[in-house]
């Protein structure tokens, strides 16, 4: 890299538009949406889709919702010619989605785009030509009359070709290609001289696309461009403006939504962001962005696995783990600190639903309950076909609550809180031993081995009880170190009695200060659980576990096992 980059790259000029009004802006309506997956995602993939991989693709768009789809390049090869045919001809297309078609402004590929669409109910023809200063002099050589001929030409040979698509609803479109980076006057006196030609009329309105065909400046400074336009441009009630985003400086996502704030009304993108370089404008972000925020995107995600299958399928292309609510890291939280306040959110979520259906709260009140504040959930992954099972992993950055959390989803070990403060960090260390994430299984036969099945040195081989002087006396058989030791003890209670046997017979003093049990789940055999803490003449306290199908039996398990870990 060079040390003074100055020498090499210019900052982005701003848009003179000192009372731009955008900032002060929020989006409360989802935009019409047009899908160019089938295009602009098509013509970026290393083997472009084949028909029936775009026919499938075409299919889940439907069902997503799209009812503006961009099907291809139809002049462009046999294959997109074909796809499109197909479409038209099998009547693919449910009666509200308009298929829309892009095309050059040059006569053959015009004359080849509008056979395509011949007997097709509603279309989009999308006519462009590339703007810039760099297009106009590099690819073009071309100076700006010459590049609003290249235009104006173009939308009168469509207009002249129109009749042989009679029966067929059309709407129109032009897109200065580059137009981030055109001088917003020029880009608006091209589009005026194409609206010049199409004449249209708020009844029937033309589509002005402004792409943002490589980022070229923040998204701010593009907001600014769609705002220039929308003030400065001509008959503003007969254009419905659009956005098309690419994804070069990463913020694609950005422009589009300052875009929308900046009086766009459409927007043009791909699913998961699919497109040339590093991509188009991602349509799933977008719109389950306004869904966070409330706003009906008017795109039906609540499947979004399956969606991503049929993309991951059709496209050959993979979604990233980090991809915006799609990854599939996007709901697991790997800190320990993240895992605990989701787990808590998760339980508050919980309880408010519980609370909305038997309250009758109003006002501010409900408002609190029925809107969704879990930290770190930006939505509720079961809105989107997620689930929370995916939430929590752990690794060797977890704490105790991811550990305890799956101990209790998948097993239901209901570890007491002082009993995870410490098999948390015995787990930990052996995570980190293992040096990679650990699966719930593995976890559970780590909590058996440190506290289960710890047989040595106690081992219990018999116990039993009987009531005595309004108290128990218990009768133990155990080994220690291989040897048989036998006793009897007495008191309030089985674990009492045992405690002071011990005490008796083997001069070993502890006293018991926790029991709790609870029965496991029906997949470990209808046994129970139970977790002793014993504190010993030393002052130290040790955690055990015990499991059995005898209740008593379990808690006698756990003494052995907090005394084996000694
Ligand atoms: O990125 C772009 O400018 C395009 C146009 C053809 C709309 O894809
Ligand atoms: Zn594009």
């Amino acid at each position: 890299m060079l040390k003074d980059p100055s020498q090499k790259y210019r900052p982005f000029p701003p848009v003179n538009l000192p009372d731009r009004q955008w900032p002060g802006r929020v989006i409360t309506a989802a935009p019409r949406w047009c899908s160019v997956d089938l295009r602009d995602g098509n013509q970026a993939l290393a083997v472009p889709m084949n028909v029936g991989q775009k026919l499938e693709l075409f299919n889940t768009l439907v069902k997503v919702g799209f009812k503006e789809i961009e099907v291809g390049f139809p002049s462009a090869s046999n294959t997109e010619f074909t796809f499109n045919r197909r479409l038209i001809e099998e009547q693919r297309a449910p009666e509200d989605v308009w298929l829309q078609v892009l095309v050059q402004a040059r006569e053959d590929l015009i004359e080849r785009t509008v056979e395509s669409l011949v007997g097709a109910k509603r279309v989009i023809i999308h006519l462009y030509n590339s703007t810039s200063p760099a297009q106009r002099r590099v690819v073009f050589g071309m100076s700006r009359p010459e590049i609003v001929r290249v235009a104006v030409r173009g939308a009168q040979l469509i207009k002249e070709r129109l009749e042989r698509l009679r029966g067929t609803e059309i709407m129109l479109q032009y897109s200065p290609e580059s137009f981030s980076a055109t001088e917003v006057e020029f880009a608006r006196d091209i589009s005026e001289a194409v609206m010049d030609v199409w004449q249209p009329t708020p009844q029937r309105k033309m589509i002005l696309n402004l792409p943002d065909t490589v980022e070229v400046a923040m998204p701010n400074v593009y907001a600014d461009q769609i705002e220039w336009i929308c003030r400065h441009i001509k008959n503003r009630d007969s254009l419905i403006v659009s956005l098309h985003t690419h994804n070069d400086r990463g913020t694609g996502v950005a422009a589009t939504e300052l875009g929308l704030l900046a009086g766009a009304e459409r927007v043009e993108g791909t699913l998961f962001g699919n497109g040339e370089r590093t991509g188009n404008l991602d349509v799933v972000a977008v719109g389950l962005n306004l869904y966070m925020h409330g706003i009906d995107p008017q795109l039906d995600f609540s499947n979004l696995n399956a969606v991503r299958a049929v993309y991951e399928r059709c496209t050959g292309m993979t979604v990233p783990p980090r991809q915006p609510y799609a990854g599939e890291l996007v709901f697991t939280a790997f800190s320990g600190s993240h895992q605990d306040a989701i787990k808590k959110g998760l339980a508050e979520w919980e309880d408010k639903q519980i609370e909305l259906q038997s309250s009758t709260s109003t006002g501010t009140a409900k408002s609190e309950l029925q809107h969704w504040d879990v930290p770190y959930l930006t939505i509720d992954p079961r809105d989107i076909g997620r689930e929370y099972r995916e939430v929590i992993r752990v690794n060797s950055q977890s704490g105790k609550g991811g550990v305890a959390y799956l101990l209790e989803s998948e097993y239901g070990i209901e570890l007491p809180k002082d009993f995870q403060r410490e098999f948390g960090p015995i787990a930990n260390d052996e995570v980190d031993r293992l040096g990679r994430e650990v699966s719930g299984a593995e976890l559970k036969a780590m909590f058996w081995r440190e506290y289960i099945e710890r047989h040595a040195p106690w081992q219990l081989l018999g116990f039993e009880t009987e009531s005595r002087n309004g108290g128990v006396k218990c009768k133990a058989r155990l080994r220690h170190h291989g040897q048989p030791v036998e006793f009897t003890g007495e008191g309030n209670g089985p674990l009492a009695a045992l405690v002071n046997g011990f005490s008796r017979t083997c001069d070993l003093r502890f006293e018991i200060t926790h029991y709790s049990e609870h029965a496991l789940s029906a997949g470990e055999t209808a046994s129970a659980i139970a977790y002793i803490q014993i504190k010993q003449a030393d002052g130290k306290t040790r955690w055990g576990a015990g499991v059995d199908t005898n209740i008593e039996l379990a808690s006698v398990h756990a003494v052995l096992s907090a005394l084996n870990r000694s």
